[in-house]
């Protein structure tokens, strides 16, 4: 049997086998950010992944800043999750929560009214992003976090993750990189303080790693994992050296023992952040980027990682799990319907034996 399908513990974290369903914001949410039913019928088609990180959902109002995404701050976003969690727990899945809080990488317009864009400092992200009302717009100029702003939003994440347990989710991850909050502190070009936040690499990971140690102290170090992307350039990031402070966090994190460390490929060629992951970070491996069964199979096998995880394939493929064991071909998806409302491309993709039914 190919390693693929052999159980692996992350944690506190039992997997039936070692494909891990990447996060994927797909915008299906309410606009309350409650997860619907739609959401629920999603996930649950994918339950047979060893582990599902459900999509970057907010611990906060001001954690929103795009269209229709999930949070999980309010009473109906928890009983909206629940939903979800139980769909994926009665088929045998395991199922944890990205949080992700947009920073300055958000437009008040996507944001209930009063909810503030906030960033270490108050530097504009050099992007646009699209807005049901007014289509793409450009990215808020955000407020500075004061010490008081950023111990209260560590506070909203500590909350969030306790939110997590209470909907069910098997624990979090948090979204450390893609030009969101906690990315947007460790980069040097959006991270201009003077403060213990700021300057030194130490300095720039210490927002992160107070993050994930409040979350550890409220729901147990093996129920989180950690997400990064060195020299991730995305939503306007600018740092002048992504592989220290990628080694940085990993080493700032590793007393904590979390779960896992779910590590991307870096789209810097030079830099190899498997083995950048390898080398700092002690804990268990989830590798992603670009991998399909076989380069999947041969990465475990040379020890590279614990899991892997796969994201664009399981668009399509609700069934990815069984493809793979059973080598079937794999569909591809539409990317007009990626960030539409509604069940079409999201919940109605088939799986093998029904494709085969359909097809003429
Ligand atoms: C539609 C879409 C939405 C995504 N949303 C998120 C997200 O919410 N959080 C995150 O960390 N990565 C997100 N990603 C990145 C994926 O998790 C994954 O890293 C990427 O697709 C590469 O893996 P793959 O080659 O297996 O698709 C998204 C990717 C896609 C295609």
């Amino acid at each position: 049997m190919s390693i693929l399908f052999e159980p692996v513990r992350l944690g506190e974290l039992q997997l039936a086998n070692r494909i891990v369903m990447a996060p994927m914001t797909r915008s299906r949410a309410g606009s309350d950010g409650v997860p619907g039913s739609d959401m629920v019928e999603y996930y649950r088609q994918r339950a047979s992944a060893g582990l599902i990180v459900a999509e970057g959902t907010a611990p906060s109002a001001s954690g929103l800043g795009y269209c229709r995404t999930p949070a999980i701050y309010s009473a109906e976003q928890i009983a909206g999750w629940r939903r979800v969690t139980d769909a994926v727990h009665a088929r045998g899945g395991r199922i944890v929560l990205q949080l992700m809080h947009v920073g300055r990488a958000a437009s008040h317009l996507n944001k209930p009214a009063g909810a503030a864009t906030v960033a270490p400092s108050a530097i504009r992200a050099r992007t646009q992003l699209f807005t049901d009302s007014q289509g793409l717009v450009d990215t808020d100029v955000p407020e500075a976090l004061s010490l008081e702003g950023i111990a209260a939003v560590i506070d909203d994440y500590r909350q969030a993750a306790l939110n997590a347990r209470e909907a069910g989710f098997d624990g979090v991850e948090l979204h450390c990189t893609s030009g969101y909050l906690p990315m947007q502190f460790m980069a040097s070009g959006s991270n201009q303080r003077t403060d213990a936040y700021g300057g030194s690499a130490q300095h720039r990971v210490r927002f992160a790693m107070e993050v994930l140690q409040a979350m550890a102290g409220a729901i147990g170090a093996g129920r989180v994992g950690v997400r990064q992307c060195p020299g991730n350039p995305y939503n306007d990031i600018d740092d002048q050296a992504p592989a220290e402070t990628a080694a940085a966090l990993c080493e700032a994190v590793a007393p904590l023992g979390l779960a896992y460390l779910h590590i991307m490929r870096s789209p810097q060629a030079d830099l190899d952040a498997f083995a950048l992951a390898r080398t700092h970070s002690p804990q268990a491996l989830i590798l992603n980027d670009g991998f399909d069964g076989a380069s999947a199979r041969a990465a475990l096998e040379a020890g590279e990682g614990a899991a892997v995880s796969f994201g664009r394939h399981f668009i399509a493929n609700p069934d990815l799990v069984e493809r793979l064991r059973n080598d079937r071909p794999l569909a591809g998806f539409d990317r007009k319907t990626l960030y539409t409302a509604g069940a079409k491309g999201y919940s109605d993709y088939p799986n093998w034996q029904a494709s085969l039914e359909v097809s003429p």
